[in-house]
């Protein structure tokens, strides 16, 4: 696989599986509280560790169809094992891939989740583009992402400015915040598809 799973693979993702899950738990949480989903919606989660996330979704809204995607074989083990009982009603379905080759057609999601994810995105803008060919009209997107995972690589304001950019050029406008989390600060970046074709064709 072309994604790098570095650190979220064998015994070391094993054990990083377990920390994010109580480190990292409020971030999830805080990702699904801004989403914004009709009970019926589906929603897919880019990046989602150990499943935190993907269980608050199936929980909160049971008629939710709630799909992930992992390039680690340790997170979607694990996350399948938390989520065993959505995942055998079919409602919740995880698979192992990255964001940059998204294995749903277009127009497949009502809402897109990922939290601290997109910093590993490479390139971002592939990612991204993915994102933007999965989401329908007027649906949501939330991305948190640490503060100091977005710094190791660039700085905070130019990194939000990249990923506005990108979404911009697909026809989705960003609002982005500062918000405290136990693990440090994470930087919010919402927002939403506008309908129709995009005013900018991707590329120019
Ligand atoms: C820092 S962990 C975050 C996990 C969880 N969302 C949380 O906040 O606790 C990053 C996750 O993104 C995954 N990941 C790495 N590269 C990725 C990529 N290119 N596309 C999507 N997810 C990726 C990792 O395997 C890992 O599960």
């Amino acid at each position: 696989m072309a994604t790098a799973t570095k650190g979220f693979d064998g015994p070391l993702g094993k054990a990083s599986a377990v920390v994010m899950a109580r480190m990292n738990r409020d971030m999830e949480i805080a990702a699904v509280d801004a989403l914004d989903l009709q009970p019926h919606a589906s929603v897919l989660a880019i990046g989602f560790g150990p499943g935190v996330g993907v269980e608050e979704l199936a929980r909160r809204l049971p008629e939710v169809h709630v799909c992930g995607i992992d390039p680690s074989a340790v997170m979607v083990a694990h996350a399948t094992r938390r989520n065993r009982a959505g995942a055998d009603a079919g409602r919740v379905m995880l698979r192992r891939a990255g964001a940059e080759s998204i294995p749903w057609p277009d127009d497949s999601f009502d809402a897109v989740v990922a939290v601290n994810s997109a910093q590993l995105w490479h390139p971002l803008d592939t990612g991204l583009a993915e994102v933007a060919r999965v989401l329908r009209a007027h649906g949501s997107l939330v991305m948190i992402t640490h503060r100091w995972a977005i710094e190791r690589r660039c700085s905070p304001d130019a990194w939000v400015t990249d990923v506005a950019q990108c979404l911009a050029l697909h026809g989705i406008e960003t609002a982005s915040s500062t918000k405290p989390f136990r693990s440090g600060p994470g930087i919010v970046v919402t927002a939403r598809r506008r309908a129709g074709p995009p005013t900018t064709a991707p590329g120019a």
